[in-house]
């Protein structure tokens, strides 16, 4: 089976307040996207990758990957779109053909190989994509826009969704066409599959595979 990984790195990291977006925060002396990029490079299920980053920074990216020697790899490097959905859609309209893919936050460097196995083993039955993310730890309750407290749904079928998403590449592809189509904006692949009827498994990954996200976060890169 054909595998080919999208590294969702064009985004301007409004929430984190910096010059430049988190993705290029210095890692270990490596930009941040560095890290699942290199997970993905090295792992040997996966046989194409392609990375969506900002305009600003595509020729930063293209340097950065051919002075690393990931051109092997490394098929083609996009330009992002204003939101991450149109960002991963101009990433799969790259796509000639392949049968799985494995979509990553380049925001979330702590990818393990395990996710990338177990839910490439998951889509061998009947699933059409597998997500990483972990239970609920808090409660979760509905508000309404007064902060008054609606509802509180159960925990126990409550679920944090992470990166890697992983997919049938037709699937994926209808479920964003469908998007386009219907000027639908979700804020995970997923979600668009699910609409399209996908059967999606969660797969349980760990509490420390986080997302970069606020000046707080920073401190987990320490
Ligand atoms: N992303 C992307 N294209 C976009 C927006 C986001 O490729 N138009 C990527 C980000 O680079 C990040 C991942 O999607 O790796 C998760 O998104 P998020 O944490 O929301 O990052 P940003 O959009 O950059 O941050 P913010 O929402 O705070 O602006
Ligand atoms: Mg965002």
């Amino acid at each position: 089976k054909k595998v080919t990984f999208i590294l969702a790195a064009a985004g301007q990291g409004k929430r984190m307040n910096l010059d430049s977006p988190k993705q290029f925060l210095d890692y270990k002396g490596e930009p941040l996207f560095y890290s699942s990029l290199k997970i993905a490079f090295e792992n040997k299920n996966i046989d194409d990758i392609i990375i969506v980053t900002n305009k600003e920074n595509l020729n930063f990216m293209v340097k950065y990957c051919q002075n690393k020697n990931l051109m092997s790899k490394v098929k083609y490097i996009v330009e992002g779109g204003s939101e991450r959905q149109y960002s991963i859609y101009n990433a799969i309209k790259k796509i000639e053909s392949t049968d799985i893919v494995i979509i990553q936050d380049a925001a979330r460097p702590f990818l393990k190989g395990k996710y990338i196995k177990e839910s490439i083993k998951v889509l061998n039955d009947d699933c059409d994509g597998a997500i990483i993310g972990v239970k609920c730890k808090d409660t979760v309750k509905i508000i309404d826009e007064n902060g008054i407290v609606l509802e509180t749904p159960n925990r126990d079928s409550l679920i944090l969704t992470h990166t890697p998403q992983t997919f049938k590449f037709e699937i994926l592809k209808k479920a964003h066409q469908m998007a386009e189509e219907k000027n639908i904006l979700a804020t995970d692949d997923a979600s668009l599959v699910e609409m399209i009827s996908g059967k999606i498994k969660f797969i349980n990954g760990d509490y420390d595979n986080i997302k970069i996200t606020v000046q707080e976060d920073l401190k987990f890169l320490k």
